[in-house]
């Protein structure tokens, strides 16, 4: 099996990213599947979503992820507008690269734009983190993931819940295979090189000495349009934060979007303490040790809720539901919305010493990209024999 040949005549998987999230979870994919035997030939195609060196060069670097093939540099806009330009500008692309299949990872609008384009070319595409609802078609991302399961030829999953998902809205369960969890296959690989707090925080030009406290500290993160695009909804968000911090010294790493907004409004004010360190998107190794340290997180994010089960950290989600379910039910993660009071409690709680411990999730061991690669590899292989043959 060693010495065997990628068929001269199958395509190269086009592996598409666009958005931050979507770079840890690329990056032990590409690394499978170079290390795979026969090794799977790769594109790397970046749609250009996130193009900042914040959001994208430095967790390029940190991940060390190749320089994308092909770069469809598409930026902001609206999401009709970000999504239509990705899909007329990936369209020639299928035409000219000719992959044996297209590999698209979570739940970003280059996800679907590009999953989209090969339903109407007959394209096979490959859903990585496939079946994860939180069934609020209110969020741009349910629409984004309800869509690309739909279209998908085959679906790797990250915790066993999403199946049930996935058979409910009429997905064939021969195209879904359980593999665990990519993004932890990231972080277990990086864990030995993350960066120590305090000096993330010094290069920043934050005061190391805020996190000194013996109390430890929280870290946050917010961007869900839901909670920093209506002035009330945020303001009452950084006003709780506000109060947490005279209990926990917080980080706060910002999305451009929450900076944008926060100015836009006037809400500035609420963040100014010397118990808030205010710092720009932190790159991967950066944000891991951050993490790996931290007392507790708040964030709406949906990697830092994995994330953060996989480091036994507690996390209290400021969203009213999750498409990860595992990460309540057995990780650290707890649903708190944007409650004031809720927030205060969670927090209280965990201070206490009564925050969640977790467990491990089923596959969550380093090892899904490794997975993926190897039924992937079966799968193509079985496909292009069948056309050939
Ligand atoms: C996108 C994803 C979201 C993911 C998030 C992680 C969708 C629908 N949303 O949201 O699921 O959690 O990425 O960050 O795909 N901007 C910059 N520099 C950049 C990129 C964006 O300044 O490099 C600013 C722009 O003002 C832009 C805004 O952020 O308009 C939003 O960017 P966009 O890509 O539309 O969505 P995100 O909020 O980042």
């Amino acid at each position: 099996m060693t010495d065997e040949q990628w068929p001269s005549d199958l395509g190269p998987v086009v592996c598409v990213v666009g958005a931050r999230p979507n770079f840890m979870k690329m990056a032990p994919i590409l690394r499978a599947f170079g290390a795979h035997r026969p090794a799977l030939p790769t594109l790397l195609l970046h749609t250009g979503q996130h193009y900042d060196k914040d959001m994208n060069d430095r967790l390029f670097a940190d991940l060390r992820l190749p320089r994308p093939d092909i770069n469809l540099e598409v930026g902001s806009a609206t999401h009709a507008v970000q999504t239509a330009e990705v899909m007329k500008r990936f369209e020639p692309v299928l035409d000219s690269q000719r992959p044996s299949c297209v590999l698209v990872v979570g739940d970003v609008n280059s996800t679907l734009a590009c999953a989209l384009v090969c339903a109407k070319k007959d394209v096979p595409v490959v859903h990585v983190e496939a079946g994860l609802r939180s069934h609020d078609r209110a969020m741009p991302e349910e629409i984004n993931r309800v869509l690309t399961d739909q279209i998908a030829d085959r679906l790797y999953t990250t915790e066993r819940s999403a199946l049930a998902n996935l058979t409910r809205e009429g997905v064939a369960e021969e195209r879904v295979c359980f593999v665990g969890n990519v993004m932890i296959d990231s972080l277990l690989a990086n864990r030995e090189f993350a960066q120590a707090p305090a000096k993330t925080l010094q290069i920043a030009g934050g005061d190391p000495a805020v996190i000194d406290d013996a109390s430890g500290y929280g870290v946050v993160t917010l961007h869900r349009p839901s909670n920093v695009d209506r002035s009330d909804t945020l303001q009452a968000l950084l006003a709780v934060l506000r109060e947490v911090s005279d209990g926990l010294p917080l980080v706060f790493a910002m999305h451009p979007r929450t900076r944008a907004n926060i100015e836009r409004f006037g809400l500035g004010e609420l963040l100014r303490s010397p118990r808030i360190v205010l710092l720009p998107p932190q790159g991967y190794l950066e944000m891991l040790g951050l993490l790996a340290s931290a007392k507790l997180v708040l964030s709406d994010s949906g990697g830092l809720q994995e994330e953060s089960t996989a480091l036994g950290v507690p996390c209290l989600t400021i969203r009213e539901n999750t498409e990860r379910p595992i990460t309540i039910e057995q990780g650290t993660n707890t649903l708190v919305g944007a409650d004031p009071q809720a927030i205060r409690r969670g927090v209280d709680e965990i201070l206490s010493g009564a925050g969640k411990s977790g467990r491990i999730p089923e596959f969550w061991d380093g090892r899904a990209a490794e997975r993926i690669a190897a039924d992937l590899s079966a799968w193509l292989l079985a496909r292009h024999a069948q056309r050939v043959g």
